[in-house]
């Protein structure tokens, strides 16, 4: 294995089992005022960094939130013998030098969703890739149909070899073929894998179906930065002509859409005010749409700054988890949350995930009126919180019990912030810098 070079700022090991053990305590009743500047969207960075893969060249990627996905994903990368350096605290250096095995490492596959996306580089650069099925959150069926058919579409032969999916090109490293493949659901990732698969491709691909989100559309221009030549960016028609080679480049993260949409949430739940600094205004409109809806000011001030407050009542909005640019269904959980506290009946359909609904069972522990029928809710508000003990259950459906906990009267224990580790940095001194009671503890 290529050791990566030290650095002063060395990716945190993993300690699980520690976070695991950690809670937030929230006492509830501030009302959030302030700035707080959002971090590098964890969808994007994550991908960008499997993308490492596809050069022996340096990609620098700035911006990269600070958060456990981002660590562990390092830390496959590095298993895999690539270099990973982390210049700062949000600035790696990556490269796909070195890489000496084409087996990913289970334990580290299995941390998150996005590591599955080492996939498709390794079979168009290597030839070979070899994981066994991916991790993340528990949020119903997650299947990975969608990127095994077309790496197949390319060429590439993908056996179940024990836990293991191995998929084989060809004739060898660089022998994967363009092709027309058509996805049977836009997933994000799974367009992010074929698509870094064919960038490396001989001939042309045509991608239809393709996930439209905006990090899906960074990755292209970030690929097409490192020599790709992608086309149709932003449409559910890719076309990418392959090339021989990428090369290295710089390319800083795009802000994290959720995480502006989580404090922006946040404000407008407790009757706040809050300025959202390099927030990515130009792709939230669904949720813009929402909380103007339900009684909150949205103001832009400047293209990436959102002012987001509220001092009447909220009302009740009804809303479905949409693929983009629908309403995101990592914001499901944390709008349910917001209205628990509107007045009305609002229901809410999940569109994406067959099980986002975690975050009811934890939501009602603190006295919310909510019931989940399959992938529906409603939610009838408002209803006073009270403190409770809580568990993230997993990333989003621990932001939705914090944002209750923000409006609860007492305090709420959080148990199981591993998960929110895994998506929001700083999670609790942000919340501290906008007058929230939050500790982190042991
Ligand atoms: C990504 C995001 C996640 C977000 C989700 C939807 C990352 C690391 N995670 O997850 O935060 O909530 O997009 O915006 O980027 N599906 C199939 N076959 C497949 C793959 C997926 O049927 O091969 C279905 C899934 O069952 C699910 C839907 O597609 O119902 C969406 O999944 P997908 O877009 O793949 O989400 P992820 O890429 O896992």
């Amino acid at each position: 294995m290529a050791p990566s070079a030290p650095t002063p700022y060395p990716v945190p090991r993993m300690t699980a089992t520690r976070a695991r053990a950690e809670r937030y305590v929230v006492h509830g009743g501030a009302v959030l005022r302030g700035t707080v500047r959002i971090s590098g969207a964890k969808n994007a960075a994550l991908a960008f960094m499997c993308a490492s893969l596809l050069t022996d060249d340096d990609l620098i990627l700035t911006n990269v939130p600070d958060i456990r996905d981002a660590w562990s994903l390092s830390q496959l990368l590095v298993a895999l013998g690539a270099t990973v350096e982390r210049l700062d605290a949000n600035t790696f250096r990556l490269s796909g030098r070195g890489v000496s095995t084409y087996e990913a490492p289970s334990e580290l596959i299995t941390e998150n969703r996005a590591s599955f996306q080492v996939m498709g580089p390794m079979l168009a650069r290597h030839g070979y890739a070899s994981s066994v099925p991916p991790g993340g959150d528990v949020i119903g069926q997650r299947p990975i149909d969608v990127h095994l058919s077309g790496f197949e579409a390319m060429g590439a032969t993908v056996t179940r070899e024990g836990e293991h999916y191995v998929a084989r090109a060809p004739n060898g490293p660089g022998s994967l073929r363009g092709a027309r493949i058509f996805l049977d659901y836009p997933s994000v990732s799974g367009t992010q894998n074929v698509m870094m698969a064919a960038t490396l491709a001989k001939g042309h691909t045509t991608i239809v179906n393709a996930a439209t989100e905006p990090e899906v559309q960074q990755l292209a221009h970030l690929l097409n930065a490192m020599g790709a030549r992608i086309s149709g960016i932003g449409n559910q028609i890719l076309e990418i002509d392959g090339v021989e080679s990428l090369h290295g480049t710089e390319f800083r993260v795009m802000p994290d859409r959720i995480e502006a949409g989580t404090y922006a949430i946040a404000a407008a739940m407790t009757g706040g005010d809050v300025r959202l600094e390099d927030a990515p205004a130009d792709v939230m409109d669904a949720l813009w749409m929402k909380l103007t809806a339900a009684g909150v000011q949205v103001e832009r001030e400047a293209p990436n700054i959102v002012r987001v407050a509220r001092e009447g009542r909220l009302r009740a909005v009804s809303f479905q988890a949409l693929p983009y640019p629908g309403l995101a269904t990592d914001l499901h959980a944390p709008m349910a949350a917001l209205l628990t506290q509107a007045h009305g009946v609002s229901i809410i359909h999940e569109r994406v995930f067959d099980n986002r609904m975690l975050y009811v069972g934890e939501l009602r522990k603190m006295g919310a009126e909510i019931v989940s029928t399959g992938s529906s809710a409603i939610v009838s508000g408002p209803t006073p919180l009270h403190g409770a003990r809580v568990r993230a259950l997993d990333v989003r459906a621990g932001a939705a019990v914090m944002l209750a906990a923000l409006v609860a009267q007492g305090t709420t224990v959080i148990d199981e912030i591993h998960h929110l580790d895994r998506g929001y940095e700083r999670l609790d001194a942000k919340l501290r810098a906008l007058g929230v009671d939050v500790e982190r503890t042991a």
